[in-house]
C-alpha cells in the first residue's frame, strides 16, 4: 500500500522577514513568495516546501513525499504528483502482489491546500473495474465503473467514454481521498485481453485520454505520476475583511485584490486586470505589474493604434476608421466622404488663391501698363476698381448716360454724394474697325490711352474735367466730373429742348468742338468738350499731322478725307458744321424720306450764298440785332466750311470774331477770365506746362479755341452706328 503523507509544520504564524538570500527554485521548480523553502523566506509556516538535494535533481516536496511539480501564485495553484494506484489479477481471479486498490491521499485536514475541484476527476481504466471515492471521514462516497468486452485503443478516443474509462467530478473542500477498487468477476471474464484496473485523480488541463492504455500488471513496477492539482490560500483561518482589518497581517500587494477563498476558508490575492506578477507583498518582489498589453497583440488585440494605459490599454481605430480597435476597424463612411470632399475643397482654395494672385498680378501689371506710376504723380486721383463699381452700383443699367463704339458712360455717385460719369469700355472687339484699318489696328485700349494723354494734358473750362482714373482693369476706367445738362446734340435735336430757341444761350454754347454729341451742357449751358478718343494734340509751330482718318462723318474735314492729312484748319471746318447745326436745328447728314443722304452743309452754303439763310434757321423772331448777329455767325460759319482749309479761319479768328458778334456775352464778368485766357496770346511753353503743370492748373490754361497751341480733331466713326448713339464723355 503506497500512502502519501503530509507532516505538517506548527501552525504559528511566522514572523516574515525576506531575506536577500532566499532561494527560490528547487531542482527546475520555482518556489515564489508566499513558499518558501525555510520559514524565514515563507509568509507563514504553513507554505514552507521541503527540497531535497539528497535527490538527483533536487526535487521540492510538500511535506515529507508529495511531490511539487509546479507552484502557480497567478491562479493559486500547486501541481502535485499522485502515483497512479493499480489492481491486478491473475487467470484464477487471484490479486497479484504490487496491488494498490485503497490508496489514499490527504493534504492534511488544517492546512492551506484543497484539491481543485475545477481541474481534477477521478479517472478509472479497466475492463471490470469498480472505483469508490470518498474523503477520510467517509462523509461523501461516490464511484464509477470502467467496462469493456475487448481491448481498446484509447489513441483513437478524445475522452474518457466509459468503455475501458471512466471519470467522475470530485467534491468542493476535499483535503483527503480514500480510493476503493474492486472488480466483479475478479477480471476472469476479461482475462483474455485485460488483468488490471488502475485509478488516479488527475488535472483535466493536462490529461489527454490517448496518452493511456488499458493498465497490464507491469505497470506495477513503474512509479508513474499523474498531475494533481491543489488551490492553496496564504491564510486559512481568515477571509480578506478579517486579513484587512490587520494590515501588518495582510498579504496583499499593491495592484492586487483580495479574493475569499471559495473551495473553503481562506483568502487568496490576485492582481488586478491589467496587471501581472506577484499579488503577494514583499518588500523585495516587484508586486503586481502593469501589463504592457500592446506588447502581447495575441492576448490583447488591436487592430488600431494602441496604448498602453495604466491597468489598461486603448485601440483607437487608424485615422479614418471607425469601430472598436479592439474589435474591428472599418473605414467610416464620413472619411470616404471627407477622402473625396478634403481634396476637392483644397483644390478649391488653392485654385480660388491662385485666381486671386492672378488678379492681383494682373491689376498690378494693368496698372502699370496703363501708365499708372506716371500718372500717379499727376493731379488725376487713382481710383480702385471696386470704388467705381461700388458707386455706379456695379454698372446698373438704369446708370447708364450714353455708350459709344468703344466705351458706355455711366453716372456714378461717390461718397459725399459727389457726382460723377464713369467711362467704362466696352472688352468686345470691334469688327469692321480692322477692316477700315488694316494697316493698324485700333483697340479700344489705344482708344483710351490716347483719350487719357489728350485730356490729362489740358484744362480748360470748357473741356470736361478727368478727375481720375482707374488703372486695374485691362482698359483704364476713365472718371470725369459730371455734367448735368445732357449733349448739345441733345438741345438741338430733341424737340423738346427749348433751351437753344434763344439765340444768346445759343452763341454762349459755341465751341470749337467736333461734333455736337461730345460737348456737354453744364448747370449754366456752357459748353463742355468731351470725348479726347481720337484726337491728337498738334504741338506749336506745326500746322499738320499724318493721321488715319477718323472722325464722325458729317463733321469731317472734307480736305482730311481726300489727304489724310490732320491740320488745325480740321477742326475749324468740324466747328462750322456745329454752328450749322446750332443755326439749322439739323443733323449734319440726314436721309430724305426716299433714303437719299443730303448734306445740310451744302444746303447751309447755298443759303448763305443766295441769303436765304433765314428761312434755315431755327430760331423764334427775334430783334434786328439779333438777326444780324445770326448773319454774321452765318457768314462765319461759311467762311469755316470752306473746302480748301488754307482758306478758313484760324480757330483764334474764329474766336475774336464770335467775341466780337456777342460782346454782351463774353463781356460778363463773369466770364472776364474766360475770355482774357482765350484771347491771350499762346505762351510757347504752353503745351509743356499743360502736360507737365498739372500742379498748377491756373498757369496751364490751354484754349481749345486756341488751335496754334493745341488742337483736339475729330472723332472718328468707326461705325456708322457709334454716331447716331449718344456717345458723351
Ligand atoms: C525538470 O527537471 C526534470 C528532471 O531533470 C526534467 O525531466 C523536466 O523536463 C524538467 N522540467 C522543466 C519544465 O524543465
Ligand atoms: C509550471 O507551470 C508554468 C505554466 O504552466 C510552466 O511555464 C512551467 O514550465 C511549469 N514548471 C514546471 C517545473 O513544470
Ligand atoms: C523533508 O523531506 C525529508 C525527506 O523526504 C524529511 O526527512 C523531512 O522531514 C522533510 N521536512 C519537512 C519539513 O517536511
Ligand atoms: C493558470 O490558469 C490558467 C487557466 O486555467 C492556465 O491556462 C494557466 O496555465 C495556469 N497557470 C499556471 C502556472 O498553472
Ligand atoms: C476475487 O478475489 C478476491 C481476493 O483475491 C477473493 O477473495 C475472491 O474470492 C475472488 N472472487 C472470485 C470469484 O474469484
Ligand atoms: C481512508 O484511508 C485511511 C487510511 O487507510 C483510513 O484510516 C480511513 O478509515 C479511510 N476512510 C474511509 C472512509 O475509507
Ligand atoms: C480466452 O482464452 C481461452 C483459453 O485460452 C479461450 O478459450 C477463450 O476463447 C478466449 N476468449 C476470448 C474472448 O478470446
Ligand atoms: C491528445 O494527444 C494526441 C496525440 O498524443 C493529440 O493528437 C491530441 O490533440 C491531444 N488532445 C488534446 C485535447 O490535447
Ligand atoms: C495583527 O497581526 C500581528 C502579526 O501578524 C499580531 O501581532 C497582532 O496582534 C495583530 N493585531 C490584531 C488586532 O489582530
Ligand atoms: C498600482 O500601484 C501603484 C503603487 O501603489 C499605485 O500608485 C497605483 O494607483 C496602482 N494602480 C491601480 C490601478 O490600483
Ligand atoms: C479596459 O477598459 C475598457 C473600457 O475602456 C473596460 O471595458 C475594460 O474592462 C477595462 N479592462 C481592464 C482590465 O481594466
Ligand atoms: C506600459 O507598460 C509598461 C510595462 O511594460 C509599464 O511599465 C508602463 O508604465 C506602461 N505605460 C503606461 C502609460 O501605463
Amino acid at each position: 500500500m503506497r500512502a502519501a503523507v503530509l507532516w505538517f509544520l506548527p501552525m504559528a504564524l511566522a514572523t516574515f522577514t525576506e531575506k536577500d538570500n532566499c532561494d527560490r527554485t528547487c531542482g527546475n521548480v520555482s518556489v515564489p513568495f508566499p513558499f518558501g523553502l525555510d520559514e524565514s523566506c515563507a509568509w507563514n509556516s504553513n507554505l514552507v516546501l521541503n527540497c531535497s538535494h539528497t535527490l538527483a535533481p533536487p526535487t521540492l516536496f510538500l511535506g515529507s513525499s508529495i511531490p511539487v511539480l509546479n507552484i502557480s501564485v497567478e491562479n493559486g495553484t500547486m501541481t502535485i504528483g499522485e502515483y497512479i494506484a493499480y489492481d491486478c489479477y491473475d487467470q484464477s481471479g487471484r490479486r497479484l502482489d504490487g496491488s494498490d486498490p485503497h490508496p489514499w491521499i490527504t493534504v492534511g485536514e488544517d492546512g492551506p491546500y484543497t484539491f481543485s475541484d475545477t481541474r481534477n476527476k477521478l479517472t478509472v481504466f479497466g475492463c471490470n473495474t469498480l472505483a469508490l471515492i470518498s474523503d477520510a471521514a467517509g462523509t461523501f462516497g461516490s464511484g464509477c465503473f470502467a467496462y469493456c468486452l475487448e481491448d481498446i485503443d484509447f489513441k483513437a478516443e478524445s475522452t474518457c467514454s466509459g468503455l475501458g474509462c471512466c471519470q467522475l467530478s470530485i467534491p468542493k473542500s476535499l483535503r483527503s481521498l480514500n480510493i476503493s477498487m474492486a472488480s466483479i468477476t475478479n477480471y476472469t471474464s476479461v482475462w483474455n485481453f485485460s488483468s488490471c484496473g488502475s485509478a488516479f485523480v488527475v488535472d483535466q488541463e493536462s490529461f489527454n485520454v490517448s496518452d493511456y492504455e488499458l493498465p497490464v500488471p507491469d505497470d506495477m513496477r513503474k512509479d508513474v505520476f499523474s498531475r494533481v492539482v491543489l488551490d492553496w490560500v496564504v491564510q486559512r483561518n481568515s477571509n480578506c475583511e478579517e486579513a484587512r482589518s490587520n494590515l501588518s497581517s495582510y498579504a496583499c500587494g499593491a495592484n492586487s485584490t483580495c479574493s475569499d477563498f471559495t473551495n473553503g476558508q481562506g483568502y487568496r490575492c490576485f492582481c488586478e486586470a491589467g496587471y501581472t506578477g506577484n499579488p503577494y507583498a514583499s518588500p523585495l518582489s516587484p508586486g503586481c505589474q502593469d501589463i504592457n498589453e500592446c506588447k502581447d497583440p495575441e492576448q490583447y488585440p488591436c487592430h488600431g493604434n494602441c496604448k498602453n494605459t495604466s491597468g489598461n490599454y486603448t485601440c483607437d481605430c487608424p485615422f479614418g476608421m471607425t469601430g472598436d480597435g479592439k474589435f474591428r476597424c472599418q473605414t467610416s463612411r464620413l472619411v470616404i466622404i471627407a477622402a473625396v470632399l478634403v481634396p476637392v475643397t483644397l483644390c478649391i482654395i488653392v485654385s480660388g488663391l491662385l485666381l486671386f494672385i492672378c488678379k492681383r498680378r494682373a491689376k498690378e501689371r494693368y496698372f502699370r501698363q496703363n501708365g499708372g506710376e506716371i500718372l500717379k504723380h499727376q493731379r488725376v486721383k487713382i481710383f480702385t476698381e471696386a470704388e467705381l463699381a461700388k458707386a455706379t452700383d456695379n454698372y446698373n443699367a438704369s446708370n447708364k448716360l450714353g455708350e459709344g463704339g468703344f466705351a458706355s458712360v455711366y453716372k456714378g455717385r461717390l461718397d459725399g454724394n459727389f457726382l460723377i460719369a464713369v467711362k467704362k469700355p466696352k472688352d468686345v472687339p470691334i469688327k469692321n474697325l480692322k477692316d477700315m484699318n488694316k494697316d493698324r489696328s485700333l483697340s479700344t485700349h489705344d482708344e483710351f490711352m490716347h483719350e487719357i494723354s489728350i485730356i490729362s494734358q489740358v484744362n480748360h473750362k470748357n473741356l470736361v474735367k478727368l478727375l481720375g482714373i482707374c488703372l486695374e482693369t485691362k482698359v483704364p476706367l476713365l472718371v470725369y466730373e459730371f455734367i448735368p445738362n445732357g449733349t448739345l446734340y441733345h438741345h438741338i435735336h430733341d424737340k423738346r429742348s427749348t433751351i437753344l430757341r434763344s439765340w444768346k444761350n445759343c452763341l454762349r454754347i459755341i465751341h470749337s468742338d467736333v461734333k455736337s454729341l461730345n460737348i456737354l451742357l453744364d448747370e449754366k449751358y456752357s459748353a463742355k468738350v468731351s470725348d479726347f478718343g481720337a484726337s491728337v494734340l498738334i504741338s506749336p509751330g506745326k500746322t499738320h499731322v499724318a493721321e488715319r482718318v477718323q472722325g464722325t462723318i458729317g463733321y469731317l474735314d472734307p480736305q482730311y478725307l481726300s489727304t489724310g492729312e490732320l491740320t488745325t484748319k480740321s477742326d475749324v471746318y468740324s466747328f462750322g458744321v456745329i454752328l450749322v447745326e446750332l443755326l439749322t436745328g439739323e443733323t449734319p447728314t440726314r436721309r430724305t424720306k426716299s433714303g437719299e443722304r443730303v448734306s445740310i452743309v451744302e444746303s447751309f452754303i447755298s443759303a448763305v450764298k443766295n441769303r436765304t439763310l433765314l428761312h434755315m434757321i431755327d430760331f423764334e423772331a427775334s430783334n434786328e440785332g439779333e438777326m444780324r448777329e445770326i448773319e454774321e455767325v452765318g457768314l462765319l460759319a461759311r467762311k469755316c466750311l470752306n473746302f480748301k482749309s488754307v482758306n478758313r479761319p484760324t480757330m483764334r479768328e474764329v474766336a475774336e470774331q464770335l467775341a466780337r458778334i456777342n460782346k454782351n456775352l463774353w463781356a460778363n464778368p463773369q466770364n472776364d477770365e474766360e475770355t482774357q485766357s482765350l484771347l491771350d496770346e499762346p505762351r510757347p511753353d504752353s503745351l509743356l506746362s499743360s502736360i507737365t503743370g498739372m500742379n498748377k492748373p491756373d498757369s496751364a490754361f490751354l484754349s481749345v479755341f486756341d488751335i496754334e497751341a493745341a488742337t483736339t480733331s475729330s472723332s472718328v466713326v468707326f461705325d456708322i452706328e457709334a454716331t447716331t448713339t449718344s456717345s458723351s464723355v
